[in-house]
């Protein structure tokens, strides 16, 4: 189905409201400055509530919808994903990592903090997720709720995000190959958008063909929504992306961009977004958001 500037438009409106949600439920959910400890709550919220496009939420929001799941518990689940990524993105920025001044279009938490709060703050938004994933109001089925939490656990850790920040460490001024740079990719970004693509399917207690339908494509959004960020890092503005540019190439990052160069990156998002839609067929028109996905995947300026 081809994508049309009707289809870009309703896209846009759904993201923007799947966001507004999903902020006013984490704004219900983090906790708030109270105590000598307030300084912990305050920098949560600094990281959580200042932005970002919430893609990830969308994406459990949509797959949660296919299968007549209940939009607070799809909330829930969203804001638990939210919460890794938000968390993942504060660590990113750390100096001992990508050592980034700027997030969202505002100093990154330990700018407007310090080192030790960002830290804190990243390990609070983490154990945060679990804690929403485990509350029965997420799902009344404790066995939903383990799958749940297994699910993230492992997109989040040592062979998920956390696994790909490692060889993304690694790797920088080394050159990887199309294998490596694909792992790399799968896990720091693929990871965590498989997740919030398959969690839907996870609450609505869906067939194990739609799961593997999700995980598929998935897959190739994923590595399409990494190969854009990359590109957008060798091309984009600061002021536009909210953070800065031209990074990846300063710190010697090995990315799609660093082994094929711009154009040959555009086409291989361009093949994966176009690969990605294909493997929705077998859902209906309840799919047509994340039929859609994929094109704003790599046309997004931010
Ligand atoms: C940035 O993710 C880091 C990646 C894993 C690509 P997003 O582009 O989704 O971050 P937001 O929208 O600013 O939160
Ligand atoms: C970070 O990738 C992916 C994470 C797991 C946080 P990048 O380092 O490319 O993300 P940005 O460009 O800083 O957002
Ligand atoms: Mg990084
Ligand atoms: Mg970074
Ligand atoms: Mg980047």
């Amino acid at each position: 189905m081809a994508s049309s500037p009707a289809k870009a438009a309703a896209f846009e409106t759904a993201l923007s409201a799947c966001a507004a949600d999903v902020t006013e439920t984490l704004e219900r959910l983090l906790p708030r400055p109270d105590g000598p400890e307030g300084r912990i709550a305050e920098a949560m919220r600094y990281a959580a509530l200042a932005g970002g496009k919430r893609f990830r939420p969308f994406l459990v929001c949509q797959s949660a919808l296919l299968f007549g799941v209940s939009k607070d518990a799809a909330l829930r689940v969203a804001a638990a994903a939210e919460c890794v990524h938000i968390y993942s993105l504060v660590h990113d920025d750390l100096p001992c990592m990508d050592d980034d001044d700027m997030r969202h279009g505002v100093p990154s938490v330990h700018r407007a903090y310090d080192e030790a709060t960002a830290i804190l703050a990243g390990d609070a938004l983490l154990t945060l997720a679990f804690d929403i994933l485990g509350d029965p109001e997420t799902h009344e089925r404790a066995r939903v709720r383990i799958e749940l939490v297994r699910r993230l656990a492992a997109a989040a850790g040592a062979h998920g995000m956390v696994g790909g920040q490692m060889i993304d460490l690694a790797s920088e001024g080394k050159s990887l190959d199309m294998i490596g740079v694909t792992r790399l990719q799968q896990l720091k970004t693929g990871a965590l958008i498989a997740f919030s693509c398959e969690a839907g399917a996870v609450l609505g207690r869906a067939s194990p063909d739609a799961i593997h339908a999700l995980h598929a494509y998935a897959h190739d959004l994923g590595l399409a929504y990494q190969i854009a960020d990359d590109l957008l890092d060798a091309e984009g503005d600061t002021g536009t992306l909210g953070k800065t540019a031209g990074k990846d190439a300063a710190a010697g990052k090995a990315t799609f961009v660093s082994i094929l160069g711009v154009e040959r990156a555009r086409g291989q998002a361009r093949m994966l977004a176009d690969q990605a839609i294909q493997h929705l067929d077998l859902f209906d028109e309840r799919a047509d958001l994340l039929r859609e996905a994929p094109r704003f995947v790599i046309t997004r300026r931010n």
